[in-house]
């Protein structure tokens, strides 16, 4: 194996086995579920899935909904696969391989449209104006995407999520990305810090740590723990300045 895919193979052991691939919480995903509005959706997709924690939290709260859950990466099929089985809810949830921009949905088939903590990797106006199509009439987008809290960044948190995430913005930005795919946000909140901790970075420490003990004489897995700590020490001292933040979106047309 290459360094590039040892580093993916030992990225995916820390990130892949979490309880979430990112901030957020059963009772967060319920709270923007709450905000959609209408009659409860019956067909719904969720769109970088994951390990498929908040799939569960939808499959639980919508029992009448058929939902798709869908990743780019095999291993988090797999996993949101073996909870949907776990569950019992196999018969009306599954979680398949492809992209979130070409689901695979009839056009006009859907109620509710997710993704949770995964918009950033195509961009919030391409993303929404790509899923349009695939939206019933009335039907409705929630996702959550990272912004800043405060006007003025401290600069070591700007530098460091300009160089993860260069087109991240404040909460106004993230409107006018809305707006320019022609959707008026419904309601939003901010993720709570407590979103971020526990059940993604407290049990992320823990992998790191399991890392740093196994693997202490190898270069990759160090630079793995190394890059996993460094974003967790971002949010430790500059957790009040920026956060994900739900969206709940429906198109103006
Ligand atoms: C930060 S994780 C969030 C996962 C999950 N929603 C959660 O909160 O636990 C982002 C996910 O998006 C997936 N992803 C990245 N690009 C994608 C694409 N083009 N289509 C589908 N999934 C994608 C990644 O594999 C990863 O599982």
């Amino acid at each position: 194996m290459d360094a590039d895919a040892r580093y993916s193979a030992l990225f995916l052991e820390v990130y892949g086995t979490l309880p979430r691939a990112g901030p957020g919480g059963d009772e967060h995903t319920l709270r923007a579920l709450e905000l959609v509005p209408g009659s409860s959706p019956r067909t719904v997709l969720d769109l970088g899935c994951g390990p498929g924690a908040q799939t569960l939290a939808l499959a639980s709260a919508l029992p009448q909904a058929d939902i798709v859950a869908v990743d780019v990466l095999e291993s988090m099929v797999a996993e949101a696969g073996r909870r949907i089985a776990d569950a019992g809810v196999g018969e009306r949830v599954e979680a398949v391989a492809g992209d979130m921009i070409a689901p695979p949905v009839k056009p006009g088939s859907q109620d509710l449209i997710w993704c949770e903590g995964a918009i950033y990797n195509v961009g919030v106006t391409e993303a929404l104006t790509g899923w349009r199509p695939l939206l019933r009439l009335g039907g409705t987008v929630v996702f959550s995407e990272v912004v800043w809290l405060v006007a003025a960044p401290p600069g070591e948190a700007l530098a460091w999520w300009t160089a993860e995430y260069p087109p991240m913005s404040d909460r106004a930005g993230v409107e006018a990305r809305i707006a320019a795919a022609s959707y008026r946000t419904i309601g939003s909140f901010v993720l709570p810090a407590s979103g971020w901790w526990d059940e993604y970075y407290a049990p992320m420490q823990g992998r790191v740590a399991d890392l740093r003990a196994r693997l202490s004489d190898d270069p990759v897995a160090l630079e793995v723990a190394a890059q996993a700590e460094a974003e967790i020490d971002i949010f430790r001292r500059y957790s009040e300045c920026y956060s994900y933040e739900f969206f709940v979106v429906q198109p103006t047309c």
